[in-house]
């Protein structure tokens, strides 16, 4: 246990769901609250829900929304110059105010090593994914030669589906030049997140990029390397576990993954969501805060939620013109 936090003062401050004075969101995602400003822009607020397997835990994990939104903001700006991205401002740690996008109905997943997903797939036999080939004689965790480009559907219900580039493009889900564009910016901005990560003792393993289009240019929305949208694994203990065939130490969601696997859920469930016990609640926002602190290389320092509803509606006020 992260000694600096006392567990009933973490468990007493969280935010699950944002209102304003008079106002609810225009749209709540399974993460984030979504208001419309004038101008073309979005105040975004990162709350502090959490869902796995495309389900939302009526449980919410302390101070995830600023970890996640601080953590967005930080890798935005270690890739501006490689893509436009959707940040305008971050006027408190749980809001980004953004460009609104027209959303690529497409989900960019880019994969560094044979993991999740991609795993599940291998190891019932098959070597294709999302059109994609994978090569023979791979270890779960290994690195793949050249990282894949994965892309899923966006679905607005229920779950992601994989999609190949080919069903992309017949489909006219996005234009052939733009895909081109897309491609080349997503393994661009993966390898910098790859960099970026090691530098801090960090694997990037697989990550999803979100892309819209504003003012016609290609620009990453959403949120960028976090650990909602990543996996990570520790560098020093990667060729050791992957050796040994043990898991990898590793900071992200699977965390929760697995502990649901664990306890007899399994991906794409239907059933009635568990209760997030307290312990677990706070061993999320440990790692979060770790992952946090490791790849940012700053402490954090959590600004208490009890009056956000206020904070959230003198920022309203003051971008509502
Ligand atoms: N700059 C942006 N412009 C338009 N839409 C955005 C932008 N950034 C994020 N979004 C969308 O807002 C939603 C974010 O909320 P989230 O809780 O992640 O929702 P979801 O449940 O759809 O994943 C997503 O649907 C995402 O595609
Ligand atoms: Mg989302």
């Amino acid at each position: 246990m992260n000694s600096r936090f006392n567990a009933s003062w973490l468990l007493r401050n969280c935010l699950k769901e944002s209102s304003a004075k008079d106002r609810p969101p225009d749209y709540r995602g399974k993460v984030r609250d979504i208001y419309t400003l004038p101008g073309n822009r979005l105040l975004i607020v990162s709350t502090d829900r959490i869902s796995a397997f495309d389900h939302i835990f009526a449980e919410p994990i302390s101070f995830k929304g600023q970890l996640l939104n601080m953590l967005a903001w930080h890798g935005f700006q270690k890739i501006a110059d490689l893509c436009p991205h959707h940040v305008l401002e971050v006027p408190h740690p749980n809001i980004t105010i953004a460009k609104k996008c027209s959303p690529v109905p497409v989900e960019v997943v880019v994969r560094g090593y044979l993991s999740g997903h991609a795993w599940r797939t291998y190891s019932n036999g098959l070597r294709t994914l999302c059109g994609v080939s994978m090569p023979d004689g791979l270890r779960q965790n290994e690195a793949f030669p050249e990282p894949l480009l994965t892309p899923t559907t966006k679905a607005h219900e229920g779950h992601d589906e994989d999609i190949s580039e080919a069903e992309i493009l017949s489909g006219g889900l996005v234009s052939e030049d733009l895909w081109k564009q897309i491609r080349q910016t997503a393994i661009a901005l993966y390898k910098r997140g790859a960099e970026t990560a090691r530098k801090q003792g960090l694997i990037l393993v697989d990550t999803k990029y979100e892309f819209g289009l504003f003012d016609g240019k290609l620009t990453l929305m959403d949120e960028v390397h976090t650990p909602d949208s990543s996996r990570f694994f520790y560098a020093d203990t990667y060729q050791e576990c992957l050796d040994k065939g043990t898991p990898q130490k590793q900071l992200s969601k699977e965390f929760l993954r697995e502990w649901l696997i664990q306890e007899g859920h399994h991906a794409h469930m239907d059933s009635v969501l568990p209760a997030l016990p307290d312990t677990l609640r706070i061993s999320i926002f440990e790692r979060y805060c770790e992952l946090f602190e490791t790849l940012t290389g700053t402490r954090f320092e959590p600004v208490e939620t009890e009056d956000f509803n206020d904070r959230l509606s003198t920022i309203l006020e003051s971008h509502s013109s």
